[in-house]
């Protein structure tokens, strides 16, 4: 039987790459497209290595429609598609945020309109809690209300979801799924692929390692003085596997029609929070050095707390994290220190 094509936009990224990995081991044939603007081709020679084979890849950026539709033309019988591809940079989108919602929502639309042209029946697509802003209930479940976005990143995420829910709407042949990650850490357990910011990372596990490592003198903690245990902010931190997965069975339900409505929306996130000091305290143990940390001040526009109910994912999916944060850790500071490098420096 021939294997389901499925499209993976945003597949030599982060969330992406691990994706790739675990939809070819459920037997999936995959085809990539992704500009580079944020990854590097290599990393495919390392999924090929994990995988066994290498996955189709294309560059080019999805605001090219007629590109788009060339690819859609040659490529026919694609089943699916799950929806990486996009700028994600928070403080990057406050400078410049036509840029954002140019580059997300066009390609977005694009491709949906690539959906109903080619006979493409279903979406994945990668949104995130932010959409919840800081919620007034936790753990946070799908039906909090969304809140007003705090940057044109998290705007570009929210009107994304308001465009697939009214497109699915408008018509019977095309369904979506939404995820809502958490906090996305660690790495794949051969440390071949993994986390690889631009520059001086934003998130706080990458910041972490790039210290651990030396690269970095110190970690900022920004701020001890919310109202939690031990004053640093909560988060919900789940690991990159764990979420790779959770995209194999959402477009599975989607190609096999168990989904429930044309539009479905699921928290991705272990249902436990931790803190930033927990988060300190776990590459402590992991790694069996001690890290370079000092408290600062509260970073601007952060949210005190936030970790995910789990339950409507758990029952409608069939999905449940199974990893640690342990785990995460362990794998994001195996990647930092074996194969981080040596991947830029093959592209430098
Ligand atoms: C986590 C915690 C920081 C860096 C990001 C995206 C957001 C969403 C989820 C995608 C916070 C603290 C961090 C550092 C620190 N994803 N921290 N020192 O803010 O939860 O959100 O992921 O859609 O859009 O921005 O993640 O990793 O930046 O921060 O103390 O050097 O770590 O204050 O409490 P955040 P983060």
């Amino acid at each position: 039987m021939e294997k389901p094509k499925i499209l993976v936009t945003g597949g030599t990224g982060y969330i992406g790459s691990h994706t790739v990995i675990e939809l070819m081991a459920a037997g999936y044939e995959v085809l990539i497209v992704d500009d580079l603007s944020n990854s590097n081709l290599e990393i495919l020679d390392n999924v090929a290595e994990i995988a066994g084979s290498r996955p189709a890849f294309e560059e080019f950026n999805l605001c090219d429609r007629s590109r788009l539709f060339d690819f859609f033309r040659a490529n026919p019988g694609i089943q699916g598609i799950i929806h990486f591809a996009a700028f994600k940079a928070v403080g990057e989108s406050v400078q410049e945020p036509l840029k954002y919602y140019r580059n997300n929502l066009v390609s977005l639309m694009n491709l949906l309109e690539g959906m109903q042209e080619f006979q493409i029946p279903a979406m994945v697509f990668s949104s995130s809690c932010t959409v919840y802003g800081q919620p007034e209930k936790l753990p946070v479940d799908e039906f909090a209300p969304v809140q007003k976005a705090t940057s044109p990143y998290g705007n570009t995420k929210q009107i994304c979801e308001e465009i697939l829910e009214d497109t699915v709407n408008s018509r019977e042949d095309i369904q979506a799924i939404a995820l809502r990650y958490f906090n996305p850490i660690g790495a794949h357990e051969s440390a071949k692929i993994g986390e690889l910011p631009r520059g001086v990372p934003s998130n706080l596990v990458p910041f972490i390692t790039q210290t651990g490592i030396g690269i970095r003198d110190q970690l900022k903690v920004f701020g001890d003085d919310y109202n939690t245990p031990d004053g640093s902010c909560i988060r919900d931190f789940i690991h990159v596997v764990d979420l790779a997965q959770a995209h194999v069975i959402a477009v599975s339900r989607l190609i096999e029609k168990k989904n429930k409505s044309n539009y479905e929306f699921f928290n991705l996130g272990t249902g436990r929070g931790s803190s930033v000091l927990e988060v300190i305290a776990s590459f402590e143990r992991v790694s069996g050095q001690k890290l370079n940390y000092q408290i600062v001040d509260r970073r601007p526009g952060d949210i005190e707390q936030i970790y995910a109910d789990t339950q409507y994912a758990n029952e409608e999916l069939g999905w449940k994290a199974q990893k640690s944060l342990d785990d995460g850790i362990r794998t994001a500071w195996q990647w930092e220190q074996y194969y981080r490098k040596e991947l830029e420096e093959k592209v430098s």
